[in-house]
């Protein structure tokens, strides 16, 4: 049976610029706080990567030959201002020639302005907790904007805050690599400040550019259904999925979550008068990034601090994943996706979805010169039937981007993990395409399942 999708549903493939690029130093380009972080010792960096910023021609032919009409990259900070505010003409022009070598291609160049990489310079600023980085970012997008706007239509201001802000400054597993709960709550009111200026940016410049957000997403599940256990979800799903989304819809932060870290005294004091009309710009569509779901239990002592890595969370705890897990360890929930979507859809009042990654890792190897990798076909096939079942339902999904192009940097976790369609040896830097991608091709090439 097909299982087709909508017509002009916009298919595509999605890498960030840090995972991919390489050539760290060329042309100018000034240290990001990847850069800073990776140079711990027995870290893997992102040098070579997929040695991407010279080998674009060959990515982009690979792109045209799979057929994926939509391409969404993002555009690095720091090889377009080296210190986050001067313009170094030469990291613009390559994101300029990738946009022309995509259309020339037929392929539809989607920007996203930042994926992490914050350059070094601001982070001895203070980083995203430093509010004038609002400011900043708003400037930076609009310089890009004036290089690619006349090509570009869709633009997205930020992916995953939620990552940048509670990982990067809470938990401390990704750059800058800072332990400070509060600080963490603090950044992503800022990261939600820049993309607000940002937008208001994008828009100013005229166009009819589409602006959107990009933000990840896990339902969570519970074991019993009880009052404890659903208290504990809220907590996590409070935090998790809606910190960045409410504020999003103009309905600031949930009254819930702000009373869940009073205790940590940092968010409120954050929010300046006119900070949530700013963050609250109309957005075009919303990217939502689905991997898996969270497990939460209760804990006995409200006032005991969760191990969750989510900043400030207290009275409950994460399970362990269940069932068949990815290499990374993550857990295989296509129905989660569905309920998200629906979920979103509903709460987020009909606003247009645009999935801007889903995928998987799993331990790939040539054999022969092919990469039989029957578990990621299997995942993309699932989460797009998931995908399906909630459009279907009524979810007002546009589009779908596979993550990832090419097996990449997986930021902490190096190089140890393979989420591509492309397989890259990073030894030679030969691509070849795995069975996912020959599938996914089909699935675009037929505009179904
Ligand atoms: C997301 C990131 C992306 C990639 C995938 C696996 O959180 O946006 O860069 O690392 O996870």
């Amino acid at each position: 049976m097909t299982l087709g999708f909508p017509a002009g549903f916009r298919w595509g493939t999605a890498t960030a610029a840090y995972q991919i690029e390489g050539s760290t130093t060329a042309d100018g380009r000034g240290p990001s706080i990847w850069d800073t972080f990776t140079a711990r010792p027995g870290m893997a960096t992102g040098d070579p990567a997929c040695d991407h910023y010279r080998r674009y021609r060959e990515d982009v032919r690979l792109l045209s030959e799979l057929g994926v009409p939509y391409y969404r990259f993002s555009v690095a900070w720091s090889r377009v201002m080296p210190d986050g505010r001067t313009v170094e003409p030469r990291g613009l022009a390559f994101y300029d020639r990738l946009v022309d070598t995509l259309l020339d291609h037929g392929i539809t160049p989607m920007v996203t302005l930042y994926h992490w990489d914050l350059p070094e310079a601001l982070q001895a600023e203070g980083g995203w907790p430093n509010r004038a980085l609002a400011d900043l970012f708003a400037d930076y997008a609009l310089t890009v904007h004036k290089v690619l706007g006349d090509r570009v239509r869709q633009w997205t201001t930020i992916n995953e805050p939620f990552c940048a802000a509670f990982i990067g400054y809470g938990n401390g597993d990704h750059a800058p690599g800072i332990r400070d709960e509060g600080a963490a709550l603090v950044a992503g009111h800022n990261l939600l400040l820049a993309h607000g200026k940002a937008t208001q940016a994008l828009r100013s410049a005229g166009g009819e550019q589409e602006v959107s957000i990009v933000l990840n997403f896990a339902p969570v599940l519970t074991d019993v259904d009880d009052a404890a256990h659903r208290e504990a979800a809220r907590k996590f799903d409070f935090l998790h999925n809606r910190f960045f989304l409410d504020p999003l819809l103009g309905r600031g932060y949930p009254p819930e979550l702000l009373a869940d870290l009073a205790h940590l005294g940092t968010l409120e004091p954050a929010i300046a008068d006119g900070d949530l009309e700013i963050i609250a710009q109309p957005l075009d569509v919303l990217g939502v990034n689905y991997y898996a779901p969270a497990r939460a239990v209760p804990l006995d002592d409200p006032e005991t601090d969760s191990n969750c890595p989510l900043p400030g969370l207290r009275g409950m705890d994460v399970q362990p994943p269940r069932g068949e897990l990815t290499s990374l360890g993550w857990e295989q929930r296509p129905e989660c996706f569905t309920e998200l979507l629906l979920w979103l859809h509903e709460h987020c009042g009909g606003l247009p979805l645009v999935i801007a990654e889903n995928g998987a890792a799993f331990e790939d190897e040539v054999v022969e010169g092919r990469v039989h990798d029957e578990k990621r076909v299997r995942y993309f096939a699932e989460h797009l039937a998931a995908v399906h079942t909630a459009i279907e339902r009524g979810a007002d999904v546009r589009g779908y981007m596979a993550w990832s192009l090419l097996d990449n940097f997986e930021w902490a976790m190096g190089y140890t993990q393979r989420f591509g369609l492309v397989h890259v040896d990073f030894e030679t830097q030969e691509r070849v395409l795995k069975d996912s991608a020959l599938f996914y091709a089909d699935v675009v090439a037929r505009n179904g399942l």
